[in-house]
């Protein structure tokens, strides 16, 4: 009876619905996943498990599992080969996972697959060669994975494989000629691998049921093979991005269904193939990018095109009117050609035209009015050609507009008055043609309007009052015209505006009030009108004002103290009738251009006042200066005749040549400038850049030091900005040396001492034994900086930098923040070397503050440097952010490989058109990606275009801290003091013997 009961309980309901083994493998691979987002929490469901289970298919007979979709769920962890052990599975999908570790071999035990997706995951390592061995596998896709090495020899084999995806990997080897072996499949997509250079395999042309040929940026080379003309039905032909060159083969026209074909970005020469009229299915042709030349043949615009995309090639001759025939067509770029003659008259009579780019030809004659028939029209684009005659009223209607540039043409009359006001146009350029008339009122409707670009025209009248509506507006450009009367007040309400830009125009009348709401202005410029009354006190809020030039216009009264707080890199309030002391700030030689001009304004610069006002009010600042005057002279005069001594008793000590030098020393030193002197042989030459020759010097006592000899008269190795010679100015270059040699920072190269002549400079640095930042980066080398190193070298260097321009007084701006200038101690730790010495050499007698020489080298600059030729620690900033974007890629800052781009734009571009995987540099171990995004985004911030967004230095820092916070306890203590730097006694400095 006990025993009854006791079987009764055991069979009790809670083990009725036991799983079956498909569910406990399952199961298995539930635990074998980290499942952060509890994408599997279901499975545990014993009711009709496990094919009701999330993601779980089940055959509708057998109730054995068949499919198997767990895309986008999260899931972590190696690829579960158990799965192998479910006997029906045909289907897995576990696309866009973080599956990771190695794709195991034994995934062949998948008898029954026919679709495995496991695009979008981080596998890695060598693709396994069984997966050939799977008799019934339709599709594979492997996309966006770290797959490297070869494509195995056994993909020859696949037996009824149809798709081929291996996009976005880190294959290696070669496009091999086997895959022509796969006769079932239809779509081959290898895209956007650094496979070795090869051609296209002739064999390919074997694939004859080919649908989708997918090979961008693959590193092709050579021509076209003949053969890819039995395509018979392939629709998407992608070839873009690669180094295939010759001629666009006749056999392309052979390609019957072809739809799509993009072979833009190649180095493909010749004109086009006769016969592109087979092409009947031809929809999108994308050919941009080569050295095509010849002219666009008429049998090509004869197709019922929709896109059509020819830009920057050497083509010649007309745009054939039969493009206007094409009821499709909606793209046609044909920006930087040569093409000439007039537009079709019927374009975008018959087709949805939305873009339309042909800017950069020598295209003539009249816009044709039919553009916008079809209300589709978004962006006409057509700077730089000959276009002439007005904008076509029709156009005025044309609602869909959002960007507008029709600058430098020849273009005239009025502009209608609804193109003023179109609703959804961000860009307006009409620059450099000859409009003229008013900006209209209804300027009021175009809601969307940032950037209006009006300057040199012959546009007049009163600028409405209506303009204060466009509260998207951040740059009213209108200079060289002839607009008249004054502002209008509503103008400050323009709380977006970054630049106004009016200057040579006849505006007058005084400026508004409230402008301090123009809180994002960078620039204002109204220089050359008429403008009178004061200069209004509230511009000296505009905390992020830039470039400000008010010169020959007629402001009275005084110059505002406010404007002492700005950082301005220009600043031009030359030829008005401003009066009243200059803010002391402004009383320095280096501000002399910036108020010439203004007779009533008075200051300690010369040819500023004409003194009068200062001798009546003050009589006895002349006794005093007197004082001082001779007191000066009596002072000098002790000099000369101390010097006249000095010398003479060195002379009698030392040999003639070598009493020239002069030391000045920040360190107690342990060695004599002679024993330098007497080591300066070109064999120890250790480096040389454009401001001298450095050698590597062991001094007697075993130390060792590196001597920077700079030569005098310098000029820039970057020809892309204007080259004004410098010439030494000895106090100015003493004094600033002295300031540099106070230095003391753990991420600052030691100065220890600097030797003069007249014309010979000696900077005496500590030795750093590993080199610059870039010769080791950008060398074979490269390797050897890890990660971990590379990070500690951004951060070192940022602290280096934060220090300069957040704790010395006054602030230093480096100037020529870059790779080379940053040196590696022997363990690596990085210090920021040659600052401001470059500054100082090159100022050409311009005080520190706004040096109009160039700083910098090429691919450093801050974009901001090319109008207002000034630097602030802002583009320091900006060189700074190059150099984490170095560290990040591994790349230099230009290549000849970037193309026109620098490193900043190709960064910027790679990511947007291929992904950050590009991005990164390929040395370093892909465990670090995430903190190398990290990085990556701070380099970015810095190199942001505009200065206001670039993070300050001390902003950098705790974000570069941020990114790895348990590396930063590895780091070295900072040796008990609060601060990481401390100031050297002055009496500690060793003098001259
Ligand atoms: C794979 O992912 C799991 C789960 O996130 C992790 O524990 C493991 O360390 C990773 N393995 C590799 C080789 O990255
Ligand atoms: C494949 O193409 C190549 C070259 O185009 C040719 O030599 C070869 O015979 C072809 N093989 C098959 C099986 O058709």
């Amino acid at each position: 009876m006990l025993l009854l009961l006791l079987l009764f309980l055991l069979s009790g309901p809670p083990l009725t619905v036991s799983l079956n083994q498909e569910g406990l493998y399952l199961q298995s691979l539930k635990n074998s996943l980290e499942d952060p987002d509890s994408a599997l929490s279901a499975w545990n469901e014993r009711d009709g498990a496990p094919c009701n289970w999330p993601g779980v298919t089940c055959d509708p007979i057998s109730h054995s599992v068949h499919s198997l979709d767990l895309s986008n769920t999260n899931l972590a962890g190696p690829f579960p080969s158990l799965l192998c052990r479910l006997p029906n599975l045909a289907f897995i999908s576990f696309s866009n996972n973080s599956i990771n570790s190695t794709l195991p071999p034994d995934v062949s035990t998948c008898r029954s697959l026919q679709h495995l997706d496991l695009s979008q995951n981080l596998l890695t390592g060598e693709l396994p060669h069984t997966l050939a061995d799977l008799p019934s596998l339709r599709y594979l896709d492997l996309t966006g994975n770290n797959f490297s090495g070869d494509i195995p020899d056994t993909f020859g084999r696949f037996q009824e494989l149809e798709v081929l995806s291996l996009v976005y990997n880190l294959l290696d080897g070669t496009i091999p000629a086997f895959l022509g072996n796969i006769s079932t499949l239809k779509m081959l997509n290898l895209s956007y691998n650094p496979f070795v250079p090869g051609g296209i395999p002739p064999e390919l042309g074997n694939l004859t049921n080919l649908e989708v040929m997918w090979l961008t940026d693959c590193n092709l080379v050579g021509e076209i093979p003949d053969s890819m003309g039995r395509l018979k039905k392939l629709t998407d032909l992608d070839l873009a991005l690669n180094a295939l060159h010759g001629p666009i083969p006749r056999s392309l026209t052979e390609l019957s269904s072809v739809v799509q074909i993009e072979l833009y970005n190649n180095s493909f020469s010749g004109g086009f193939p006769p016969g592109m009229s087979n092409l009947t299915a031809l929809r999108l042709l994308d050919v941009s990018m080569n050295e095509l030349t010849g002219t666009i043949p008429d049998e090509l615009c004869r197709l019922p095109l929709k896109s059509l995309n020819l830009y920057e090639n050497r083509l010649e001759g007309s745009l054939p009117e039969s493009i206007a025939n094409s009821t499709g067509l909606y793209e046609l770029r044909l920006f930087r050609n040569g093409l000439t003659g007039e537009l079709p008259k019927n374009l975008g009579r018959n087709s949805p035209l939305k873009w339309l780019d042909i800017s950069s030809n020598q295209f003539s004659g009249e816009l044709p009015a039919a553009l916008c028939q079809k209300g589709a029209l978004e962006e006409l684009l057509m700077i730089y050609n000959q276009l002439s005659g007005p904008i076509p009223a029709s156009l005025g209607e044309c609602q869909s507009l959002t960007r507008v540039r029709l600058g430098f043409n020849r273009f005239s009359g009025e502009v209608p008055a609804g193109f003023w006001g179109l609703p959804r146009v961000s860009l307006l350029e009409l620059v450099g043609n000859s409009f003229s008339g008013q900006i209209a009122k209804t300027i009021v409707g175009a809601a969307n309007l940032s950037s209006l670009l009006l300057s040199t025209n012959k546009f007049s009248g009163p600028i409405p009052d209506e303009i204060g509506w466009l509260g998207n507006l951040v740059e009213f450009s209108g200079y060289n015209n002839s607009f008249s009367g004054s502002l209008p007040g509503s103008i400050v309400n323009l709380e977006q505006l970054g630049i106004l830009d009016l200057h040579n125009n006849e505006l007058s009348g005084e400026l508004p009030s409230g402008v301090k709401s123009w809180k994002k202005l960078n620039e204002l410029n109204l220089a050359n009108n008429k403008f009178t009354g004061k200069i209004p006190e509230e511009i000296g809020r505009l905390s992020v004002l830039n470039y400000l030039d008010l010169s020959r216009n007629q402001f009275s009264g005084k110059i505002p103290l406010g404007l002492q707080n700005l950082k301005l890199n220009q600043l031009n309030l030359s030829y008005n009738r401003l009066s009243g002391e200059l803010p002391p700030l402004f009383s320095k030689e280096t501000y002399m251009n910036s108020f010439v001009g203004n007779p009533g304004l008075c200051g300690d610069l010369e040819g500023l006042c004409n003194g009068k006002e200062e001798a009546k009010s003050n009589g006895y600042v002349w006794l005093l200066r007197t004082i001082f005057v001779v007191a000066g002279l009596v002072f000098v005069v002790g000099v000369v005749w101390f010097y006249l001594k000095y010398r003479n008793f060195k002379m009698a000590k030392r040999e003639i040549d070598k009493s020239k030098w002069t030391l000045m020393s920040f360190h107690k030193l342990g060695f004599s400038e002679y024993e330098i002197l007497d080591c300066l042989d070109e064999d120890s030459v250790i480096g040389s850049g454009s401001s001298g020759k450095v050698y590597k010097v062991v001094l007697s006592s075993g130390e060792v030091v590196a001597v920077k000899k700079l030569w005098v008269g310098l000029r820039k190795e970057c020809e892309s900005v204007d080259v004004e010679k410098g010439h030494v100015r000895d106090n100015v270059f003493d004094a600033e040396v002295e300031t540099l040699g106070k230095i003391r920072h753990k991420n600052i190269v030691k100065l220890w001492c600097c030797c003069t002549t007249r014309d010979c400079k000696l900077l005496v640095y500590e030795y750093m034994p590993n080199g610059s930042l870039g010769d080791l980066l950008h060398s074979s080398k490269g390797g050897l900086l890890d990660w971990p190193t590379r990070y500690r070298i951004a951060l070192d260097a940022a602290e280096g930098l934060s220090y300069l321009h957040h704790d010395c007084v006054p602030p230093i701006v480096h100037r020529d923040v870059k790779s080379n200038n940053i040196l590696l101690d022997g363990d690596f730790g990085a210090r920021v070397a040659d600052f401001g010495v470059a500054k100082v050499v090159d100022s050409a007698g311009k005080g520190p503050k706004s040096m109009s020489v160039i700083a910098g080298s090429c691919g450093y600059i801050a974009p901001e440097y090319a109008y207002t030729l000034r630097v602030n620690e802002k583009s320091d900033i900006y060189s700074f952010g190059v150099v984490v974007l170095e560290l990040v890629t591994g790349k230099l800052p230009v290549d000849p490989e970037f193309g026109e781009k620098d490193l900043v734009k190709w960064v910027c571009t790679t990511l947007d058109q291929k992904g950050v995987d590009h991005v990164l540099d390929p040395k370093v171990d892909s465990c670090y990606k995430v903190d190398m995004c990290k990085v990556l985004n701070i380099g970015l911030l810095c190199t942001s275009p505009l200065p206001i967004n670039r993070p300050s230095m001390r902003r950098v820092v705790k974000m570069l801290q941020e990114v790895c916070p348990e590396n930063q306890s590895k780091m070295p203590k900072k040796d008990g003091k609060l601060s990481p730097y401390y100031y050297e006694d002055t009496s500690d400095h060793g003098s001259v013997a």
